[in-house]
């Protein structure tokens, strides 16, 4: 039983077929061929207007590039604490915006509140010797398996865009949050006032599928240059294309993160049944985060389960600071996890 991350498991059996069917003939290179100009519209149908769209082989990549494009070197770009921008991404936004600065924001289970914001751009003035309120970024699902409604999404937007700042979001499990709101991408995206898009596809069952989505077609026109430039601007971008070609067809992507997160659903409900379990935050996607007693935890690694320990950063100065004797984990559920694992993780977790 292995929950370490949707990044643990393969490829979906129609992704690898595509990536091979396309594994014939001269096309085009740097995506000039047919699978990357089909993919583009396939975009722009599901999302409902014009877009722009960026290839990309890793969420890192998507999302440093898309909020350089965003930035000058002197902005700050606001983004919640728990952030994987902030946390785990080793400076890239740094990195390509030229030094941009990522400035933490507060809000309980991921998800950031206008307060908190409105307060963190207070701070920053833009004059003389600060830095320019350039961008906020926020995640969809969130780092803490929640989700933001659109209403809420629309919220922060707006504060960005009364003070001139464009809105990032970081879909790395964009997939899983359009299954669970059950509502049209274009809803949680660009009509909700987001302009850039880090759309993902590689934890939901593709090899190395990400893509940087641009609403308002009339920004990031250097993007192209920015994506060259790091070296990410991939010759043989069919095989990526044809990712993405697959994924979209048919509305496997959203089958995928479906079944994901009713996996995930299951063995929360499960877990809140168990005595000595604590769920902090609603499950909303496919990332389960729960308190659990030490020993409940060995006993579930001895019997070969694997897991990530999380910060619990997020806990303080809530109902849910951990007691000396809890361990704060994280359980993440993919396209390919199995009922018989959640059977197996519950009947451990529960058996005393
Ligand atoms: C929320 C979020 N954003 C971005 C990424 C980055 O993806 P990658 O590992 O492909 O760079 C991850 C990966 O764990 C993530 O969880």
């Amino acid at each position: 039983v292995n929950f370490t991350s949707d990044n643990t498991y393969g490829v979906a059996a129609p992704i690898m077929d595509a990536i091979v069917a396309v594994n014939y003939g001269a096309v085009g290179s740097y995506g000039g061929d047919p699978w990357t100009a089909r993919v583009v519209c396939q975009f722009c149908e599901l999302f409902e207007r014009e877009v722009k769209v960026f290839l990309l082989p890793s969420g890192t990549a998507a999302n440093a590039l898309a909020i350089s494009s965003l930035t000058p070197p002197h902005g700050a770009v606001f983004c919640h604490n728990e952030s994987h921008i902030l946390l785990e991404e080793c400076g890239a936004c740094e990195f390509y915006s030229s030094g941009a600065r990522l400035v933490p924001v507060s809000g309980f289970a991921g998800r950031m509140m206008p307060l908190e914001l409105n307060a963190a751009i207070a701070k920053y003035s833009g004059i003389r010797n600060d830095l320019i309120p350039a961008a906020l970024s926020i995640t969809q699902s969130t780092e803490c398996g929640t989700v933001y409604q659109p209403d809420a999404v629309a919220e922060l937007c707006s504060i960005a865009h009364k003070r001139g700042m464009a809105v990032h979001m970081d879909g790395a499990r964009f997939a899983n949050s359009v299954v669970s709101l059950g509502l049209p991408p274009a809803a949680v995206t660009w009509r909700a006032g987001i302009d850039i898009l880090s759309f993902g596809a590689t934890k939901n069952g593709a090899l190395a599928a990400e893509a940087v989505i641009v609403f308002d077609t009339d920004r990031a026109s250097d993007l192209i240059y920015r994506c060259k430039r790091a070296g990410l601007l991939l010759s043989k971008m069919r095989f990526v294309a044809a990712q993405w070609e697959a994924y979209l067809a048919d509305g496997l992507w959203l089958r995928l993160a479906g079944h994901a997160n009713t996996m995930a659903r299951q063995l929360a409900d499960g877990l809140r049944g168990v005595a000595d379990v604590r769920l902090p935050w609603p499950t909303d996607a496919n990332e389960v985060f729960c308190l659990m007693a030490g020993s409940m935890v060995k006993r579930l690694r001895d019997a070969g389960a694997s897991f990530h320990e999380w910060t619990t950063v997020g806990l303080y100065a809530s109902p849910f600071e951990p007691t000396p004797d809890e361990v704060f984990v994280r359980l993440v559920t993919s396209f390919q996890t199995t009922q018989d694992q959640i059977d197996i993780f519950l009947k451990l977790a529960a058996d005393d």
